[in-house]
């Protein structure tokens, strides 16, 4: 192979490695940033159709770990993590409170701390309608639930707790 073959072949070698190089940046960059994609927890989760959420019930979303409901026309996804110790709280549809299996820790519907031991509110992740028209709502970011004493909504328990003693 003369001189100048070898040169070239080195050449188109080392610019299809490059290609190559540059293929998998953008491939990799555009999985990472696509918008709207679902990821498992900790990233952003498809969850359904905004027009399913109502503000009187709460639907619980177990791949985002949260329930979300609707406050003011806002939908809100809350943290199904109680404050306290970290215990997963549920809705109690008599009551329409979360409680706390753990210490007892109350809730109400829109993650306001009524009673118990924890610092504050439930937490809260943001919550997004995607192109596809789904809601989509973002584990990777924290909002921190309200100060106790915060109420958002004038909302007494409906009835009975579901725990013995509460309410
Ligand atoms: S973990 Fe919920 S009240 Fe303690």
């Amino acid at each position: 192979m003369s001189l100048m073959k070898r040169r070239e072949l080195l050449s188109s070698l080392w610019l299809a490695g490059l290609g190559l190089v540059a293929a998998t940046g953008i491939w990799t960059s555009w999985d990472i940033l696509r918008p709207g994609a679902a990821k498992g927890f900790g990233g952003k989760i498809r969850a359904f159709p905004p027009e399913t959420v109502n503000d009187t019930g709460v639907i619980q979303v177990s791949a985002a770990r949260s329930y979300v409901t609707e406050v003011n026309g806002d939908i809100r996804a809350l943290s199904w993590k109680c404050t306290h110790l970290g215990c997963k709280v549920s809705f109690c549809d008599s009551s329409g409170y979360f409680e706390c299996p753990c210490h007892g820790s109350i809730y109400n519907r829109v993650g306001d701390l009524m009673s118990g031991p924890s610092p504050r509110g439930l937490d809260e992740y943001p919550v997004e309608v995607g192109e596809d028209g789904l809601l989509y709502i973002d584990t990777g970011v924290v909002i921190e639930g309200p100060s106790p004493g915060t109420v958002t909504v004038d909302e007494p328990p409906k009835g009975p707790g579901c725990a013995q003693g509460t309410h």
